[in-house]
């Protein structure tokens, strides 16, 4: 099963494109299921089909399905949620709030992967498209396991530990019914690994970051694009939606200025994400909903290729720790072998060239810490900070 994850800023069209994608390849015959993991959906408006928390026929070879982390809990995964219930009580939680707290931060996330989980375990389907909430939600859905942890901090509160740990802690904490819940609770976090190996896996999973021509979005892709790379997931391609038509950008009109901006936007895209295959998708002057405008979305996103392919596979960024320094390498091809200046403000790297400026970022740990050197040679630049 292949799995193709959408993300980008909140608005950018990730629905539009994650369906556009799906019903793609569905017509390719392939068997495709595509999902909403953002609790806000509006996948069903953009298939203009009432989806479920379950899988939905929408039309040939393709099923949608909107997540609904209550109702995946009850069903699915009950006795673990009863578990938690239990642990919140036990600390005095009244009833109420611990039936909220047990869907707590992560466990939409939980839940989502769950599903994701069963698909690939079963084969259910050729292709699995995931149309997430924005970026940051995103991120954490990605970074799961380490969002357990906090979960579990919250139950425990004043306790240190990992989850490898977490048995161990419930096991020597009287008073709490240790039977199926715990089982479940261990069978989720090994789940939830397993996930984890399947979505960082190249051949299996391509994350594809949708994008605006827009300052705004282009800085936060440009963040999801480090992070994504720096949790090991491979990023296949770059989709930027919503192009005004130069045509209405002529002098004079109300729109000059944005499609002026709009061109120097897009080659900072072109920069700041070659070798990654860049689909560019105009504005189509309406809304977009329904199979028919979908079709033509995905038509233009993928022309005669392959939506399901993987388009790109490198890992263009690392981190490595040498003794007193983090060295953070990443391959930058446009700089070629132009001089440059690289000054670093927190987590964001000014790249200056020809009076130009480009920016990257690094992980936010790098904030602080301060640049000792840099080096450059065959397109990876290698930055050297020092340790805090
Ligand atoms: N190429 C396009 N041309 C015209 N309208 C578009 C295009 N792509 C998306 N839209 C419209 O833009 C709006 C937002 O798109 P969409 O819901 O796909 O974004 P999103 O990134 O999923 O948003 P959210 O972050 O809220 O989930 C929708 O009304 C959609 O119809
Ligand atoms: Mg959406």
């Amino acid at each position: 099963m292949r799995i193709i994850l959408f993300t980008g800023k909140g608005g950018v069209g990730k629905t539009t494109t994650a369906a556009a994608t799906a019903l793609k390849c569905a017509k390719q015959g392939l068997k495709t299921l595509v999902v909403s993991t953002d609790p806000a959906h509006s996948l069903s408006d953009a298939l203009n089909v009432e989806l479920k928390p379950e899988p939905t026929p929408v039309t040939e070879n393709l099923w949608g399905q909107e997540f609904d982390v209550y109702y995946s809990m009850k069903k699915h995964w009950d006795s673990m949620r009863q578990l938690m219930l239990t642990i919140f009580k036990w600390r005095g939680v009244d009833n109420v709030v611990a039936e909220e707290l047990s869907v707590l931060p992560g466990m939409e996330e939980a839940s989502a992967f769950l599903w994701i989980e069963k698909y690939y375990r079963t084969n259910a389907y050729d292709v699995l498209i995931i149309d997430s909430a924005p970026t940051g939600e995103t991120l954490t859905l990605l970074t799961l396991p380490q969002v357990m942890q906090s979960w579990l901090t919250k139950a425990f509160p004043g306790q240190k530990f990992a989850i490898k740990t977490v048995g161990k802690i419930l096991r020597r904490t009287k008073g709490i019914p240790l039977d199926k819940g715990y089982e479940e609770l261990q069978a989720l976090f090994g789940k939830l690994a397993t996930v984890q190996e399947i979505m960082v896996n190249p051949e299996v999973c391509s994350i594809r970051i949708v994008a605006n021509p827009e300052r705004m979005v282009i800085q936060e892709a440009k963040r999801a694009y480090t992070y994504l790379q720096l949790y090991g997931y491979n990023v296949d391609g770059i989709i930027v939606n919503r192009i005004l038509p130069e045509e209405v950008g002529t002098a004079g009109s109300v729109f000059e200025k944005y499609v002026k901006s709009q061109g120097h936007y897009l080659q900072e895209i072109d920069e700041s994400f070659q070798p990654l295959p860049i689909f560019k998708v105009k504005h189509q002057g309406q809304e977009v909903f329904g199979l028919e405008l979908l079709d033509a979305i995905g038509d233009t996103i993928y022309q005669d290729k392959n939506p399901a392919e993987i388009f790109h596979k490198e890992n263009p960024f690392n981190v490595k720790e040498e003794g007193d320094y983090y060295v953070i390498s990443i391959r930058i091809p446009f700089i070629k072998d132009q001089e440059f200046t690289l000054e670093k403000y927190g987590d964001e790297l000014s790249i200056s060239i020809n009076n130009q400026r480009r920016s990257l970022f690094l992980p936010r740990f790098a904030n602080y810490l301060e640049m000792e050197s840099y080096t450059f040679e065959d397109s990876w630049l290698k930055v050297k900070l020092k340790k805090g």
